[in-house]
């Protein structure tokens, strides 16, 4: 298939492509989507195809502006709406009760539908001219991390979608925050930008928490409540393991590895956060100098990738436990990229 890269004035030919029952990628704030009209089905069932996704694991619908919701949602909660008019549009997916017709390729057949406005100018303008609300999951085939610049998701969907939308890079890098309002207390599917505080804030506290799945090791995914979060997840290929405990130690276990493993003829990549290490420099990033989470937030998926690029066969990462707010969600989504593989080190 002939995929047409689209430059930002040329978006009236993406959503013509849209209408017309076709594939296209486009930018969002967060990583990029991969979207069709929410009446194709049969452009909905080729999104799974194409990315070979699981059937179980429903869409997110994109919208230009709030009215748009009526079509998609039975009930606006009181919680609902004061998240609408915080963070939206923004950073934010909202699971709400679904409208009875609403495809069930959508919702992969569960009774409430996920709805994000994502702010990104192009994002915002492609689903207005498409005029019709946008179902789309991230840009990248199944498992991989997600596309956060244009050459990912080229690399990944070239010549299996009508059209990639070339924005700008999305700033943030990490997917939306998913919060279900559909419950009481409302519940953190996935934690993002928009962090637990700041929902709290809003809402007041005990109003939300953390989907208790999400504090669960990998025994238990099978319950999680976002049907994505149970799969393997935003994984390079080269086998990824986190180190933890004293910093030297750490250091020397992986300086251990490294030397190893090259001696097998294996290339190993390096991953710290915070600081500049004397690491042998060949396969070695870090996903900020300074520790800042909003620049570790937006690096982590393109250095993931990049390793891939470079054909490394395992990587180790320094030390990069984070806890709360952002940092928590960064270590959500590098802690399923390790497949929970974390090696605790004490003695020096
Ligand atoms: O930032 C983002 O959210 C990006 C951009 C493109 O908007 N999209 C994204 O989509 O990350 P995706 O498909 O990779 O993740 C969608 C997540 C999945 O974990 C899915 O299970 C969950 O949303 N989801 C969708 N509908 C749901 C529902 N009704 N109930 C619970 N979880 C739902
Ligand atoms: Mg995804």
């Amino acid at each position: 298939m002939l995929t047409k890269v689209i430059m930002p004035d040329e978006l009236e030919e993406a959503a013509q492509m849209i209408l017309q029952g076709g594939i296209v990628a486009f930018p969002t704030e967060t990583v990029y989507g991969l979207g069709a009209g929410i009446h194709q089905e049969e452009a909905i069932q080729k999104i799974y195809r194409v990315k070979g996704r699981p059937m179980d694991n429903p869409l997110i619908v994109h919208i230009s502006q709030k009215e748009q919701m009526v079509d998609l949602t039975r009930k606006v909660s009181k919680f609902a709406k004061i998240l609408l008019d915080t963070f939206c549009p923004g950073p934010l997916t909202l699971i709400l009760p679904k409208k009875e017709n609403l495809s069930h390729y959508i919702t992969a057949g569960l009774d409430t539908v996920a709805i994000r406005i994502p702010i990104h100018p192009l994002a915002q303008k492609f689903i207005q001219l498409s005029g019709c609300p946008v179902a789309a999951p991230s840009a990248n085939l199944s498992g991989r991390p997600s596309s956060t610049i244009f050459t990912h998701v080229k690399e990944d969907l070239w010549g299996k979608v009508d059209g990639i939308i070339k924005g700008d890079e999305p700033s943030l890098g990490l997917e939306s925050t998913i919060v279900d309002v559909s419950v009481n207390p409302a519940l953190i599917l996935r934690p993002g930008h928009i962090t637990l505080e700041m929902l709290e804030e809003v809402l007041g506290k005990g109003q939300i928490q953390y989907d208790p799945a999400l504090l669960v090791r990998k025994e238990r995914e099978g319950v999680a409540k976002a049907p994505g979060m149970k799969y393997k997840h935003y994984a390079p290929r080269a086998d990824l393991f986190l180190l933890e405990g004293n910093a030297k130690a750490v250091k020397k276990k992986i300086m251990y590895y490294y030397q190893k493993k090259t001696e097998q003829g294996k290339k190993v990549g390096i991953m710290t956060v915070g600081k500049v290490s004397d690491y042998p420099q060949d396969f070695y990033r870090f996903l900020s100098k300074t520790g800042d989470e909003k620049q570790v937030a937006s690096n982590l998926y393109r250095i993931l990738r990049e390793f891939d690029d470079l054909g490394v066969d395992y990587i180790y990462a320094e030390n990069i436990r984070m806890e709360e707010g952002l940092s928590g969600a960064i270590f959500n989504r590098l802690i399923k990229a390790a497949s929970y593989q974390i090696e605790r080190v004490e003695d020096v």
